[in-house]
């Protein structure tokens, strides 16, 4: 993290760009959001069809990661930032009424958005927190598969986020993650740029130290790919990929 870095603007950028997201997901943003973007990032349309169409509206994901979940019946799930809940709902789906979907997200607008789709599709085993992924209001070994979509990069402090990742899994759990990361050392003038932060940019992790951190925090990496499909779409956005090697990848790991 840039010693420069204002944490408390940075949040405050990250939540404003997040509830406009949650309350005006036509509106144009520096990267796709939206069924379009789910599906070419590789989600069934089976899985599509059957969550609220108001979550997908405001999806912001990277990448598609529930391969490597290898979610079963009965699992208990949690999301790091849930965003609208288009993979909270998903989960749900493969979990079944004997296991549980949990969201936290730090931003109102969006956990305000997905509880009412929660209620409106009385969806009994799924829940969503107020919380911080650096901190998680969860009790240890609570989770059997910690899921996360395009949030970790917004973190100042991704070894604590893996760390807090790790606490709540139970022995042998998985974490499968979509996110962005950069090829390239990026300049401390992109990385101090609030906006490109909150874009999901200017917090991108070199690869090779995004998986370092997560070894860290005592997971094995098992997988790791590419997500081609994945572009950003506004030029500031676009330059930035294309000099620092900006990109979307996922990642399965385990405990
Ligand atoms: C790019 S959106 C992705 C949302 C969701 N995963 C999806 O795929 O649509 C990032 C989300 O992470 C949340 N977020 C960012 N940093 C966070 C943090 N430190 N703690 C909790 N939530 C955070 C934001 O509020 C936002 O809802």
């Amino acid at each position: 993290m840039p010693e420069s870095l204002d944490i408390d603007r940075l949040e405050r950028a990250v939540k404003s760009v997040y509830r406009d997201v949650a309350e005006e997901p036509a509106e144009e943003y520096h990267f796709e959001m939206g069924r379009p973007l789910a599906e070419r990032l590789g989600y069934p349309d089976r899985d599509l069809d059957t969550i609220p169409e108001e979550a997908l509206e405001s999806f912001a994901g990277v990448g598609y990661h529930f391969d490597f979940a290898g979610l079963d019946e009965g699992d208990d799930v949690l999301d790091l930032g849930s965003g609208s809940g288009t993979d909270v709902f998903v989960a749900a789906v493969h979990v079944g009424e004997s296991g549980s979907v949990t969201g936290v997200d730090m931003t109102d607008e969006q956990l305000v958005k997905a509880r009412h789709l929660r209620d409106e599709g009385e969806m009994d085993n799924v829940s969503f927190e107020r919380g911080y992924i650096e901190d998680l209001p969860f009790e240890d070994g609570t989770f059997d598969v910690v899921l996360s979509n395009g949030v970790i990069n917004l973190s100042p402090d991704k070894q604590q986020v893996f760390t807090e990742a790790n606490r709540v899994l139970t022995a042998g759990g998985r974490i499968a993650i979509s996110d962005i990361i950069s090829e390239e050392p990026m300049p401390e003038s992109i990385k101090n740029n609030e906006d490109l932060w909150a874009a999901c940019i200017g917090g991108a992790e070199q690869v090779d130290r995004y998986t370092r951190l997560i070894e860290a925090a005592g997971f094995e990496v098992r997988d790791v790919r590419d997500n081609q499909q994945y572009e950003f779409v506004s030029a500031q956005a676009a330059n930035a990929c294309q000099q620092y090697g900006v990109k979307s990848i996922s990642l399965g790991a385990r405990t």
